[in-house]
């Protein structure tokens, strides 16, 4: 089971080598400065040892991954879910899940669902076993950490938007359950009645998910996404330790962007949202930007970026990923 979740992660990072425009030799080509007159014995030694067990480390699975705030929209829509996002360094990533016959399935739409494509295989033992690797034991680390999936920086969660389908309040409870694995590893984010302590994986309700299962649960894993837009009014209540990050409909909200610019009364609006949150200590998030025109889309990229989300809604990821220098 696990070597095949480390071999589609391998693979997936493989494919995204190969479809960088520069195509690479079959092995890897030692980063040496061309200008540098080394004998080819040298050479030959430094393209040969990649690969070797005695120069790799065991938490090299995301080296060099630099995280950054990007929430993997569909992630399940990519051929390898959660893989694809960890590879760009999306810190958040999100399932759609249904309850069918006891099994939370995950896909867009019910034409999408198929018996081997669920929440468990697709997300709970892949992001599992990347935390493995990213925890060894061995004679050297006896004590058990509990790192995050991203080996460059540790301490940074893995947000997991998990959005019911199907209802709420039947199928939150196996969400829940699902966690289990996570659960009594000790990487999930927890609430204990008066403190959030944060872990590997942040997992946060979204959908159909019932508040009334999460907010007044004293010790929990498990938080619940507000409406950015109404945390002024009807969910003035909502706090951090509730609502670690709140999301609202940009195209409802904001409204829509003609060219590059915001008019007077949206940036007014997106500023004051953002401010509410941030005093509450809770980050914000907007879904249903504009894709396209391209200078539409990385318009308001930047703008949200300079008013402050906490993460950006992507579809590209590659776009998105390579869109700032502030990553
Ligand atoms: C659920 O179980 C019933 C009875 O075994 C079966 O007929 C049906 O096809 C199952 N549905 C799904 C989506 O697996
Ligand atoms: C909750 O966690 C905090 C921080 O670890 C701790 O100080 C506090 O005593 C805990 N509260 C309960 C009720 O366990
Ligand atoms: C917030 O207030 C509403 C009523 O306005 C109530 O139904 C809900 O339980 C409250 N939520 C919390 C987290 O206190
Ligand atoms: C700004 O755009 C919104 C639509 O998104 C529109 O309702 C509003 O009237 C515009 N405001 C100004 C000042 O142009
Ligand atoms: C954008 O253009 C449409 C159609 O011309 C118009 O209805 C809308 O109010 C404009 N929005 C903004 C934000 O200016």
């Amino acid at each position: 089971m696990k070597t095949t979740f480390v071999a589609a992660a391998l693979a997936a990072l493989a494919t995204l080598t190969l479809a960088k425009p520069i195509s690479r030799p079959h092995k890897r080509q030692s980063q040496r400065d061309p200008n540098l007159d080394i004998s080819s014995g040298l050479q030959n030694i430094l393209d040969n040892t990649h690969g070797s067990d005695l120069y790799a480390y065991p938490t090299d699975l995301t080296r060099g991954i630099l995280p950054k705030a990007i929430h993997s929209h569909n992630d399940y829509w990519r051929d390898v879910p959660f893989y694809s996002a960890l590879s760009f360094g999306c810190v958040s990533i999100e399932a759609d899940v249904w309850l069918y016959n006891d099994t939370l399935h995950v896909g867009h739409e019910q034409a999408a669902l198929t018996q081997s494509r669920t929440f468990d295989s697709l997300y709970i033992q892949p992001i599992l076993s990347v935390l493995q690797r990213e925890n060894p034991t061995s004679a050297f680390q006896t004590s058990n950490t509990h790192n995050g999936v991203f080996d460059a920086s540790a301490g940074q969660t893995l947000y997991l938007f998990v959005d019911l389908k199907t209802d709420g309040a039947e199928t939150f409870p196996y969400v829940v359950r699902a966690l289990e694995p996570l659960r009594s590893a000790g990487y999930l984010t927890s609430y204990n009645g008066t403190h959030v302590t944060e872990g590997a994986v942040t997992v946060i309700g979204t959908g159909n998910t019932p508040l009334d299962q999460i907010a007044p649960v004293a010790n929990r894993d498990y938080f619940f996404d507000a409406n950015l837009a109404l945390l002024s009014t009807t969910q003035a209540n909502i706090t951090s330790e509730i609502s670690p990050i709140a999301s609202t409909q940009f195209t409802r909200y904001i409204g829509q962007i003609n060219g590059t610019e915001f008019n007077a009364t949206q940036l007014q609006t997106l500023e004051s949202q953002l401010q509410v949150a941030k005093e509450r200590g809770i980050g914000g998030r907007y879904w249903d930007t504009p894709a396209w025109p391209v200078s539409t889309r990385n318009a308001v990229w930047t703008e949200l970026v300079r008013a402050g989300v906490a993460l950006l809604n992507a579809d590209d990821l590659a776009a998105a990923a390579g869109f700032t220098s502030n990553w």
